[in-house]
């Protein structure tokens, strides 16, 4: 999603701005710009829709030193990446915006929603201000330059954020101020990066991955104001702050696809080091468990989280439910928010995000701790949000992630969750462990077949639409399937828990419509699924079996015949949901290949959605 990055004091501002701004690409956006401004105080703009490189375009096009600013003195930069919410993606509603009313002209970049900007639009408008584009951001300049006139920058920016409602990160430029950058955030992620002779603001510490490894995280209401010697930090109410440096060692390297086609491509195969990882990190060689943290007492479960993540919780509560035996709820984080449910004092919330950053799930956390909830977050960002917020953090450990379509860290919120279900439950962990330290071979085996996967996509390609069906522990994992199937090819897909289809998934099958069966022949159930792929047949419907290979040997041939069969070797009930996930990412990847989408930032997705 939108991504921020300021420098004040860098002699090469502007490069590594740009730079900067790529290293938050991953996260997915449609258009870019940049603000540079000069010794004298002077700024310029450039915008472009599109990629990054369309930006690198423009400037080369129209040079920064063919506006009224001196390139050679260009010390100060702010540039940003815009996953459109307000507008369509134009270069008029592009960020930077700049306005003046009664002050001087401030430029601005923003993240967030600003949610009562109608309001505050006409009352700008009633005042004379002029509006460019269809931007909510585009009401922050003018009310910035409002506050200028009887404020000190500092305050007029903290008087300027109480007129906002809503979640933001901002960073700001003024005219007449030269190398001084203004920065407050609220609900929206916002770090200050500590150079020698400059200073930084990113809405990602990745920003400045290679510039810097000091960075202050602000908190909400904090206001920033930066030069290239020094910066100043107050609280929401005005007063000075000092907030803590962290030193992050941040990796630099960008290339990193490493031979693979895509990054996602990349990313499932790296699955089986995450397993051993988390393995080696919280187990120890004699069979106990080592998680960073000691719950106890835990009566009652809610986990809380969004898409892929959401599945993850959704097996999470099967494995917990099972072996801990108390109830668990998992619930979608837009949902949680507003629903005010009822929270048992002593409850253990769980949020579950890869980013940490997610706008609703973080604030289904907030409101979980302002409810007296124990709050745990598993994710893949330790230094996030949400890491900030909870009372204990279980790092997923799964390295950088940067295709949009979340494959490793999936796995590793699975395994996250069966870790954390033998911590909590009775049994003794020893020989679940012996049986989960057999995951990463058996991984790496599932990936060096990958032939009949690939082979199976290719012939789903030309589908509107796919079912994904699966029962018990399966069932969740089928919705995943179907969401990594329609968010990298397009192809509508729906997820279903096997014993749902005759209850209306049954009225789309035909001739065209593929269906993913997920079945286990080591659960009890499987004469179950055989006859719901009956039914699927006898209505000319395509049938795509995963199943193990006790579940295959359960097949005549005369069934065998009529399906697609794809087999993951038999293994322990605890390690099910991850081996039967790897077939299910690739035949997404593979189909997506196969259409030619843009597989690592897929249309209309970002990485990590900080607005509501
Ligand atoms: C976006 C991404 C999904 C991801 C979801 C939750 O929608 O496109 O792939 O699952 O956000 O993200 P989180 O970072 O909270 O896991």
């Amino acid at each position: 999603m939108c991504g921020i990055v300021a420098l004040t004091g860098h002699p090469d501002a502007v490069e590594k701005v740009l730079t900067g701004l790529s290293r938050l690409e991953y996260r997915g956006y449609d258009s870019a710009g940049i603000a540079a401004q000069d010794a004298a105080g002077h700024i310029t703009v450039r915008k472009a829709v599109g990629k990054l490189q369309a930006l690198r375009d423009t400037l080369a096009d129209t040079p920064l030193d063919h506006s009224n600013i001196e390139h050679s003195t260009i010390r100060t930069t702010i540039g940003h990446t815009r996953w459109a919410t307000h507008g369509t993606p134009t270069t008029a509603n592009a960020h930077p915006h700049q306005g003046r009313l009664g002050g001087p002209q401030v430029t601005v970049v923003h993240n967030g929603i600003i949610e009562n900007y109608k309001h505050l639009r006409e009352q700008l408008e009633a005042q004379g201000a002029t509006f460019h584009s269809a931007t909510d951001t585009e009401v922050i300049p003018f009310i910035l330059s409002q506050q200028l006139v009887t404020h000190t920058p500092l305050e007029a920016i903290r008087h300027a954020a109480h007129t906002f409602h809503g979640n933001y990160a901002i960073a700001a430029l003024v005219e007449g101020m030269p190398d001084t950058v203004l920065a407050t955030r609220k609900g929206a992620p916002l770090c200050l990066g500590l150079g020698e002779g400059w200073y930084a603001v990113a809405s990602d510490p990745l920003a400045l991955a290679g510039l810097t490894t000091r960075f202050i995280f602000l908190e909400d209401g904090d206001c920033a104001l930066l030069t290239p010697t020094a910066f100043t930090l107050h609280n929401g109410e005005g007063q000075p702050v000092t907030r803590p440096v962290q030193v992050l060692d941040l990796d630099d390297d960008l290339s990193g696809k490493q031979g693979f086609r895509h990054f996602m491509l990349k990313e499932i195969h790296e699955q089986p080091a995450v397993v051993a990882k988390l393995i080696e990190t919280y187990t120890t060689p004699d069979g106990t468990l080592a998680l960073p943290f000691n719950l106890s007492n835990v009566t009652g479960i809610n986990i809380v989280a969004c898409g892929t993540a959401s599945y993850a919780g959704a097996i999470g509560k099967y494995l917990l439910e099972e072996h801990v035996g108390v109830p668990v709820n998992v619930d979608i984080a837009s949902e949680f928010r507003y629903r005010n449910p009822p929270l048992a004092e002593g409850g253990l919330f769980i949020a579950v995000s890869q980013s940490g950053e997610t706008a609703d799930t973080l604030a289904a956390l907030e409101h979980a701790k302002a409810h007296g909830q124990t709050c745990l977050v598993l994710t893949n960002a330790p230094n996030s949000s949400m890491a900030r917020a909870a009372h204990h953090v279980l790092p997923l450990l799964a390295g950088r992630e940067i295709a949009v379509a979340s494959t490793k860290a999936f796995t590793a919120m699975v395994l996250a969750f069966t870790l954390l279900a033998l911590e909590l439950g009775t049994d003794a962990p020893a020989p679940h462990l012996a049986e989960l330290r057999k995951l990463p071979q058996l991984l790496n085996n599932q990936l060096a077949a990958l032939k009949p996967i690939k082979n199976l996509a290719d012939t789903v390609t030309d589908a509107h639409s796919m079912l994904f069906l699966g029962r018990g522990v399966l069932a969740p994992l089928a919705y995943e399937g179907a969401l990594k199937m329609k968010e990298i090819s397009y192809i509508h897909a729906e997820g279903y828990a096997s014993g749902e289809m005759k209850h209306g998934p049954i009225a789309l099958v035909d001739a065209t419509l593929p269906v993913v069966n997920l079945a286990t022949g080591a659960d009890g159930l499987f004469e179950k699924t055989l006859s719901n792929l009956r039914e699927v047949e006898a209505r000319h419907g395509r049938v795509i079996l995963i199943t193990d290979t006790a579940g295959a040997a359960q097949l005549d041939d005369a069934t065998k015949r009529g399906l697609t069969l794809i087999t993951v070797p038999d293994a322990p009930k605890l390690l099910t949901p991850i081996l039967f996930t790897l077939p299910l990412q690739l035949l997404a990847y593979f189909t997506a290949t196969a259409k030619g989408t843009d597989v690592d930032q897929p249309r209309n997705l970002a990485k990590s959605v900080t607005v509501e």
